[in-house]
C-alpha cells in the first residue's frame, strides 16, 4: 500500500530553514530557458560544488509525480564523479538517482537502498527524458524530465514525497570517482551528502508544458497518469530459506539478538542451567569469536576491525556486512550488535532517569543491584591506551579551560553518576587491554563456557511461532552458511526478543503482534503475506510507537591549539609509530575512539511545562559541514531525559523497517531547551578568546540556526533509539502505551518477552548502551523468577493477577 509510508515532509521543517543561508533561487537556465527553483550546496561542503533544481507542472495533473529537474555536479580528474539526489530525503527506502559525465554525455541511473548499503538498480517504472547536458573539465550538467519519480515501488518497498506539502526535503550525495561498471558494486559517496528543505509551490511553473513539448520534438506533454504511477512489483512467490537445515533440539529459552541485551541477557539465563539458545543473524565481530574483517595491517593478528578502538568510526565508510540492510537507520547486524561497531562509551547511569521515566520495580533503588553486577564484569575506563596516557588531548584541554572558567565542574562520571549539571569530564569506555570489550569480552565468555548454551551466527529469525499467546519455538531465515528450519521451545520455555529497536519491531510486527496497519502490510507482503498467522491471532499493541533518540544538534567551534588525527586514514595506512604501539603494546592513540572523543559534559534546562530537560554534549576533533579545518572539533548536543516528543517506526511492503515519525523537537520546550543550552555554551565558549564558533556562524541567530536544520534522523539522528516496545502497567491491550508488562512479558503472551533498548520509556541523560545492559541484567532476574511460561490463562500477561 503506497500511502502507508507517507514521509510527512512539512512538519519537519520551520520556515525559517528559508533563512538567507538555505534560501532557494529561481534560476534561468541559459541554454534551454528554463526556469528552476535551484539550490545551490557550495565547495565547503562539497569539493566542486553541487546543485540541483526543479521546476513543476503549473497545477499539479494526473498523479502529480513528475518534475523538471537540473542536476549540476562536479566533474574530476579523468572525467570522473558522480551527482546524486534522492527524491526522499534520505538515502535508504527511496528513490535515487544518479547522474555522471561520460565523456561528452550524461549517464544517469536509477537506484534504491533498504538500508545504508550499496543500493541495487531501481526495478519500478521511474523514467528519465534528457532534455540537454553540458559536460566540462570540472562540472557537468543534465537537464532532465523525472516521472513517476514522486512516488517509488521497489519489490513492496514502497515510499513517496509528492510535492503537495510545504517542503519537500531533497538529499544529496557526490563521489569523485565514475559509478561501477555493470556487476560491481557501488561505493560510499567520497564527497559530502545531506539534504536540504525546498517548498514546491515556488517551482511550480506555468510554463512547463512547454518546456516538455520542446524538449520531446514537439510531443504534446501527458502528464503521467494518475492510474498507476509505479507498478506493482512483479508477483514474485515468496523466498525459500538458503541455509542448511537446523540441528534438532528445543529449549528453555531462545534469545533472539545477539547485542547490547541480547548477550548479557543469554548469558544471565544460562548461568541458571536452563538451556539458552542465541540466535544472531549477523557474522562474528570480534577476533575472538571468529571475526574476520580486518584491514591489512591487522592480517596475521587475532584482531579485527572490531577489536580496535581507533577504527569505530570505519562503519560510516564500509558498512559492507556490518551495517543491516533492511532498517533505514545505521546499525550494526553482526555478532554484538551496537555494541561492536558503536564508539563504547560507557556511563554508569544517572539515578533520575530511572527514576524519571520507569515503571516500579525499574526505579533506582530497585536498579542498583543489576546496575552493581554490569560494572563489576564491565567496570570501564576513561584511559583506554594501556600505558595509561591520553593522547592528543588538546581538544579537550581547550574546552574544558572554557567550562571551567564558567564554574563547570570536572568529575569521574561513573564515581559520581547523578552530577550531570553543569559538570564535564574525559568519558569513559567500554575497553579493557587496549580493546573492545564490552558483553562480548565478558557475558558472552561466560556464557560460551556453559554446555548449556549456544550461540548460532548468520542465522536470522524470521518469526515467532506460536499457537494464540504461547510461543512453541522460532522459525529461522538462514543466512551466510546459518540456519534454516525451526528452533523449539522446551515446555514451559521463553522466548525473549532481543534483536534492537528495529530488529525487535519487525521481528514482533511479522509475529503478528502490533498496529493493525502494520500487520496489514506484512499481510499484503509477497514474502510473508500467504504464510502470515491468521487475523484472528493477531496481538493488537502499540509496537513501533513511543519512538526516541536523542536530538542531535552539531555545533562547530575552532582553536589553534586543537588538531585533528586521521583515524579514517589510519585504516588502510596507519602512521607506523602509532601502529606499533598498538600491536605491541596496546597503546597510543589507536587505543582510543575515533575520532577523538571529549570532553563530554552536561546540564539541565528547566522548561516552562515544569520539565528538567537533559543536554549532554559529546566533542569530537573533527570538523563538520560547512566547516573543514583541522583545528575544528565538532560539539554534538544531544537533548535527551525530559523530552515529550515521540516517534514511530513502520515495516514497508518489502519488509524494511523505516522511521515513519521522526520523534526531534516537535514539542515547543523541546526546541527551547536546545536553543537556551545552546546560549550557555555561547557563554562558556567566550571565556577562552581564541575559540572561533563556525557553526552556527557568528551573523546567524541561535534560533534562526536551530530551527533551519531539519527534524529528520538524516539530519538529526544520534543512532540512540528506543521505546518502541515501553514497558508500563498501562497495557496496549486495552487502550495504553505500554507492549510489555513489568516482566517484560509481552501483553497478551504467555511467554514472549522483549528485552533491549525497545523497552525504554522515556530517553536518558547519556549514551545508552550501559543502561542497556543493566536492563538485561534486571530483565534476566525477572524472567528466571518467573519460572515456566504456563498455558493457564492467569499467567498471561494482561490478564488480572490477583
Ligand atoms: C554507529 C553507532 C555508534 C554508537 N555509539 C554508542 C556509544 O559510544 N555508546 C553507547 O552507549 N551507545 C552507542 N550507540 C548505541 C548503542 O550501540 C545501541 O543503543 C545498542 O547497541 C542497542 O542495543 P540493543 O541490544 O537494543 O540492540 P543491538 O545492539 O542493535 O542488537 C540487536 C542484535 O539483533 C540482531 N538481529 C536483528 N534482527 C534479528 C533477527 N531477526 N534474527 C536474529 N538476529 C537479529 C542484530 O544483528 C544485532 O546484533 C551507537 C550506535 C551506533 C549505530
Ligand atoms: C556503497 C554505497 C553506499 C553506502 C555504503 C552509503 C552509505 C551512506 C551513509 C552511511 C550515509 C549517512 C552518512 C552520515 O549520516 O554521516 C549516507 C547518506 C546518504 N547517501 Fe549514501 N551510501 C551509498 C551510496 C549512495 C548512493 C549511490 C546514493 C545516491 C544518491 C546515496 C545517497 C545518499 C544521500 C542522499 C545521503 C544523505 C541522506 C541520509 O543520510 O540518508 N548513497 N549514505
Amino acid at each position: 500500500m503506497k500511502g502507508s509510508t507517507f514521509f510527512k515532509t512539512a512538519s519537519l521543517l520551520s520556515p525559517l530553514l528559508f533563512s538567507s543561508a538555505q534560501a532557494q533561487e529561481s534560476f534561468t537556465h541559459a541554454g534551454t530557458g528554463i526556469t528552476f527553483l535551484r539550490q545551490q550546496v557550495d565547495e565547503s561542503q562539497t569539493t566542486g560544488g553541487y546543485e540541483f533544481g526543479y521546476a513543476l507542472p503549473g497545477t499539479p495533473t494526473g498523479s502529480n509525480d513528475e518534475y523538471i529537474g537540473y542536476i549540476r555536479g562536479a566533474v574530476h580528474s579523468g572525467g570522473k564523479g558522480w551527482s546524486g539526489v534522492s527524491h526522499g530525503g534520505g538515502m535508504p527506502n527511496s528513490l535515487l538517482l544518479v547522474a555522471y559525465p561520460n565523456g561528452d554525455s550524461v549517464g544517469t541511473r536509477f537506484v534504491f537502498a533498504g538500508g545504508y548499503v550499496a543500493p541495487n538498480d531501481y526495478t519500478g517504472n521511474a523514467t528519465l527524458t534528457q532534455f540537454a547536458h553540458t559536460v566540462t573539465d570540472t562540472y557537468f550538467e543534465v537537464i532532465y524530465r523525472c516521472q513517476w519519480c514522486w512516488i517509488w515501488n521497489q519489490n513492496g518497498a514502497t515510499g513517496q514525497q509528492l510535492p503537495t506539502e510545504e517542503v519537500q526535503v531533497i538529499g544529496w550525495a557526490q563521489h569523485m570517482d565514475s559509478p561501477p561498471s555493470a556487476g560491481q558494486s557501488w561505493r560510499l559517496h567520497n564527497n559530502g551528502q545531506s539534504q536540504f528543505g525546498i517548498q514546491p509551490a515556488n517551482a511550480r511553473k506555468t510554463e512547463y508544458d512547454d518546456w516538455v513539448a520542446k524538449y520531446t520534438n514537439g510531443t504534446t506533454p501527458t502528464p503521467t497518469p494518475s492510474d498507476g504511477p509505479t507498478p506493482t512489483p512483479t508477483p514474485t512467490a515468496p523466498t525459500s530459506c538458503v541455509g542448511t537445515p537446523a540441528p534438532t533440539g528445543s529449549y528453555d529459552y531462545i534469545v533472539v539478538g545477539a547485542g547490547a541485551a541480547g548477550i548479557p541477557v543469554a548469558d544471565k539465563l544460562s548461568e541458571s542451567g536452563k538451556s539458552v539458545l542465541l540466535i544472531e543473524k549477523g557474522p562474528p565481530s570480534l577476533g575472538r569469536f571468529g571475526g574476520t574483517m580486518k584491514p591489512d595491517w591487522l592480517e596475521g593478528t587475532d584482531l579485527t576491525r572490531f577489536d580496535v578502538p581507533g577504527l569505530c568510526n570505519q562503519i560510516w565508510v564500509d558498512s559492507a556486512g556490518v551495517a543491516c540492510s533492511d532498517i533505514d537507520q545505521m546499525a550494526g547486524c553482526v555478532l554484538g550488535g551496537g555494541a561492536a561497531v558503536n564508539a563504547a562509551l560507557w556511563w554508569n547511569p544517572t539515578p533520575h532517569d530511572w527514576d524519571y521515566s520507569w515503571p516500579t520495580g525499574w526505579r533506582a533503588a530497585d536498579m542498583k543491584a543489576a546496575t552493581d553486577r554490569t560494572f563489576k564484569r564491565i567496570p570501564g575506563t576513561q584511559v583506554p591506551s594501556m600505558d595509561g596516557i591520553r593522547y592528543k588531548p588538546e581538544g579537550f584541554n581547550v574546552l574544558a579551560t572554557a567550562l571551567r572558567a564558567d564554574g563547570w565542574k570536572e568529575i569521574s562520571p561513573n564515581e559520581v553518576p547523578d552530577q550531570k549539571n553543569r559538570t564535564f569530564a574525559d568519558p569513559p569506555y567500554m575497553y579493557e587491554n587496549g580493546q573492545r570489550q564490552g558483553p562480548l569480552g565478558s557475558y558472552l565468555v561466560t556464557a560460551m563456557e556453559r554446555k548449556n548454551f549456544k550461540l548460532w551466527m548468520n542465522t536470522a529469525v524470521r518469526r515467532i511461532i506460536r499457537d494464540g499467546g504461547k510461543a512453541t519455538g522460532v522459525e529461522l531465515d538462514g543466512g551466510d552458511g546459518g540456519y534454516c528450519g525451526t528452533a523449539d521451545l522446551n515446555p514451559g520455555g521463553r522466548v525473549i526478543v532481543s534483536a534492537g529497536v528495529f530488529g525487535s519491531t519487525k521481528l514482533l510486527f511479522r509475529s503478528g503482534i502490533g498496529p493493525k496497519d502494520q500487520l496489514q502490510t506484512v499481510q499484503n507482503s509477497v514474502q510473508d503475506g500467504p504464510s502470515f498467522i491468521n487475523e484472528t491471532e493477531w496481538i493488537d499493541l502499540p509496537v513501533g510507537k513511543n519512538l526516541n533518540d536523542h536530538v542531535n544538534t552539531d555545533l562547530v567551534i575552532k582553536h589553534p591549539n586543537v588538531s585533528f588525527y586521521d583515524f579514517y586514514e589510519a585504516w588502510s595506512d596507519p602512521i607506523p609509530n602509532d601502529r606499533e604501539m598498538y600491536l605491541e603494546k596496546r597503546s597510543g592513540i589507536l587505543a582510543q575512539s575515533a575520532p577523538n572523543i571529549g570532553p563530554m559534559f552536561w546540564e539541565y534546562i528547566p522548561g516552562a511545562d515544569g520539565i528538567q530537560r537533559a543536554i549532554q554534549y559529546q566533542s569530537r576533533v573533527e570538523p563538520s559541514p560547512p566547516a573543514t579545518d583541522n583545528t575544528s572539533m565538532t560539539i554534538s548536543q544531544y537533548l535527551g531525559t525530559g523530552t515529550v516528543s515521540r516517534g514511530a517506526l513502520s515495516i514497508n511492503g518489502a519488509l524494511n523497517m523505516f522511521v515513519s515519525t521522526p520523534p526531534y523537537l516537535q514539542d515547543k520546550e523541546d526546541l527551547a531547551a536546545v536553543i537556551t543550552s545552546i546560549k550557555h555554551l555561547q557563554q562558556v565558549i567566550s571565556k577562552v578568546p581564541g575559540i572561533v564558533w563556525e557553526v552556527p556562524a557568528a551573523n546567524v541567530t541561535v534560533e534562526d540556526f536551530v530551527n533551519s536544520i531539519p527534524k529528520t534522523p538524516a539530519r538529526r539522528r544520534s543512532n540512540h533509539w528506543i521505546g518502541s516496545s515501553k514497558i508500563g502497567t498501562d497495557s496496549g491491550l486495552n487502550g495504553g502505551t505500554s507492549v510489555v508488562d513489568l516482566n517484560t512479558q509481552v501483553y497478551g503472551t504467555e511467554n514472549i518477552h522483549v528485552v533491549d533498548a525497545s523497552l525504554f520509556p522515556g530517553h536518558i541523560v547519556t549514551n545508552p548502551t550501559s543502561y542497556i545492559v543493566v536492563v538485561a541484567e534486571h530483565s534476566a532476574a525477572k524472567i528466571l523468577a518467573l519460572g515456566s511460561g504456563s498455558q493457564a490463562p492467569g499467567k498471561q500477561a494482561g490478564a488480572v493477577r490477583l
